[in-house]
């Protein structure tokens, strides 16, 4: 049995949560959650958006699955997924998007990874506002340190996988001490790596190249900003949020989560597509090693995709959170 922090989360994070849950559970995935809670609901019930226990959970557990927390637009407290990552030092975001069976989306057989860097760049919160004259101000900061943790597990990922290309994606054109050092530091390990394609490419034309070729493209590897946005266009390639998961990798704790947020827009209508989360589940448990109880759950999700009436409306089908996570319960009975 692995014990592993367990944060539902806001949102629709309750609902997703549960289906994985309760598919772990039918599958017998040999997990011990220990429950915590973060976010807005933490900071409406006990007033901290992230409770002590909870880090001390973390810190003690070193691995959580988390779902998605609100982070209020404005002046209120800050992310505490950004939070999350900078205290735990979980230098990378692992976000993959890749074709599923029966999934009808605008491109066919995409597999690309995406590397984010996790703790630094535009996010690092050091924002101020400036009354006299108006204005406001928000620092960026790259370091050698976090570009080398970033840029180098995308490598040894493209290296272990078996992958043919890593693509740097920077704006090293006009922010040019910033990402100038991103891209400094990409060159140099693409040189340990010989036997790997590299290339960087400026993060406009990434964009319009990711939407017109996405096939073109293998390993990601970009800074916070960057990553952010095109995961999500990235999701969008393989047919929407509701498919992509993620890990957030550091040196003494990982936390997974999906790509996507809280979608308050859907939440407690039972129509959140739990697939995000589940894939980010999976990753956990290949993570700890438990990789044939994931590959069980893999292929019941990939079975189910082809009967529409159970699936949820985002990518098509007729029927609910629920009936998803029913019909994946049963193929795994
Ligand atoms: P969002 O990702 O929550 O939703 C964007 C759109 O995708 C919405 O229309 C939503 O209904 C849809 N969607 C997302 N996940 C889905 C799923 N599993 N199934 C079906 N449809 C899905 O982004 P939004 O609306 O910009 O953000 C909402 C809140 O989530 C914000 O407070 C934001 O800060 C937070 N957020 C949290 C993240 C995290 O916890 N890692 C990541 C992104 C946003
Ligand atoms: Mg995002």
């Amino acid at each position: 049995m692995h014990d592993i922090v367990l944060i539902p989360g806001d949102g629709i994070g309750p609902e997703i949560t549960k289906a994985v849950t309760t598919i772990f559970q039918e599958a017998k995935a040999p997990i011990n959650w220990i429950e915590c809670s973060a976010g807005l609901s933490a900071h409406e019930e006990l007033g901290n958006p992230l409770p002590e226990e909870t880090l001390e959970a973390i810190k003690k557990y070193r691995i959580a699955l988390k779902g998605p927390l609100t982070t209020p637009v404005g002046a209120s407290f800050r992310s505490i997924n950004v939070a999350l990552r900078k205290k735990f030092k979980l230098h990378s975001n692992i976000r993959p998007a890749k074709t599923l069976p029966h999934i009808e989306s605008r491109f066919d057989n995409i597999d690309l990874v995406m590397f984010r860097e996790n703790t630094e760049g535009l996010y690092i919160g050091k924002e101020k506002w400036i009354q006299e004259d108006e204005h406001a101000e928000s620092i960026a900061v790259v370091t050698r340190e976090a570009s080398e943790k970033i840029v180098r597990a995308a490598f040894e990922y493209a290296k272990n996988n078996g992958r043919k290309k890593v693509t740097l994606v920077h704006k090293a054109n006009i922010l040019k001490y910033t990402c100038g050092l991103f891209m400094e530091v990409g060159e140099q390990i693409a040189a340990e790596y010989p036997e790997i394609e590299y290339e960087d490419l400026i993060v406009d034309n990434m964009a319009m190249q990711m939407v017109m070729y996405p096939n073109k493209y293998d390993v990601i590897v970009t800074t916070n900003l960057f990553g952010d946005i095109l995961s999500d266009l990235a999701s969008g390639l393989v047919g929407g949020l509701g498919l992509t998961g993620a890990a957030n990798i550091g040196d003494d704790a990982a936390i997974f989560e999906a790509v996507h947020g809280s979608a308050p827009d859907i939440a407690g209508q039972n129509k959140a597509n739990p697939i995000a989360f589940l894939l980010s589940s999976l990753m956990l448990l290949e993570y700890i090693g438990e990789q044939e109880v994931a590959d069980t759950i893999r292929q019941a999700i990939y079975e189910t995709l082809a009967d529409k009436s159970v699936c949820t409306p985002d990518i098509g089908g007729s029927g609910s959170t629920t009936t998803f996570t029913e019909a994946v319960c049963e193929r795994l009975a």
